[in-house]
């Protein structure tokens, strides 16, 4: 097993044949599933904790990168819940996602600050493109229609953004937002784990549409297209996949 699925928002309880572990590692510890689907074994990780009980600035994202690090993954899928702040995107659409904007404030965000190595991990391009190519093929048979790639912002959270912010993100090139992604895929780049995104259109963005954007609202979008997203997602797994990207190179090293 070297495949994990991270599911966001609206994306739990949705595999019968699992059995539930709590991993532990130095950062904490994190719950993940380990999922048999036609006889085919991956991992699951609930990002918000079973019952989406942790708000996405509480995310323990170290210790639920290195958890599935300690378990051998090498590939992660995450799905994620998104605004629109671009005429592109509109709520139903799926999006993969292409670069970041990052907003955080508060986050431990790197797992090198102990003093032990200084690295810079490279940016250029933060989500695997052989990940992301590879589930854009298997979307496309299932009849999955991914409306484009996005440039995404990530904000602090756990409040909606105000009007003015999203006026500004737009401007600088943001098209979809949310409160996740960073550092998930920072920490998984760190961790020399190849990952990409998708996110699912739930809402347009605060001043965009005349409706407030609520959890309730993005949890029914959610529900509307995860089940087609993790069958793609799987089928992804079951190409045969070998690892020659993203580990992390010696001369980003110090
Ligand atoms: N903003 C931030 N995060 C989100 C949104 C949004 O409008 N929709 C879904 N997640």
């Amino acid at each position: 097993m070297n495949q994990a699925i991270i599911g966001g928002t609206g994306v739990y309880k949705l595999f019968d044949d699992k059995e539930s572990v709590t991993v532990d590692t130095r950062y904490g510890s994190a719950d993940v599933d380990l999922v048999t689907i036609d006889g085919f074994r991956f991992a699951f990780l609930p990002r918000h904790g079973r019952g989406h009980s942790v708000p996405p600035h509480r995310i323990n994202y170290r210790a639920n990168i290195q958890a599935l690090k300690d378990l051998g993954i090498r590939f992660i899928y995450a799905t994620a819940a998104v605004g629109s702040c671009s005429e592109r995107f509109a709520p139903g659409d799926v999006v993969v996602l292409r670069d970041f904007l990052d907003f955080t404030k508060g986050r431990p965000s790197t797992f090198f600050e102990d003093g032990t190595e200084v690295r810079h991990v490279p940016m250029g391009e933060p989500y695997c493109r052989k990940l992301t190519e590879a589930f854009e093929e298997t979307a496309r048979d299932h009849r999955l229609w991914i409306k484009g790639s996005a440039v995404y912002v990530c904000t602090e959270g756990p409040r909606f953004e105000t009007a003015a912010e999203i006026r500004m993100y737009a401007r600088m090139g943001g098209e979809v937002v949310g409160m996740t992604s960073v550092p998930e895929v920072v920490l998984a780049r760190e961790a020399g784990i190849c990952y990409a995104s998708v996110g699912i259109v739930t809402n347009m963005c605060t001043g965009l549409s005349e409706e407030e954007a609520t959890l309730r609202q993005v949890q029914e979008a959610m529900s509307r297209n995860r089940a087609a997203i993790l069958r793609a997602c799987v089928d992804t797994f079951k190409r045969p996949m070998t690892k020659t990207c993203c580990e992390v190179p010696a001369a980003a090293r110090v």
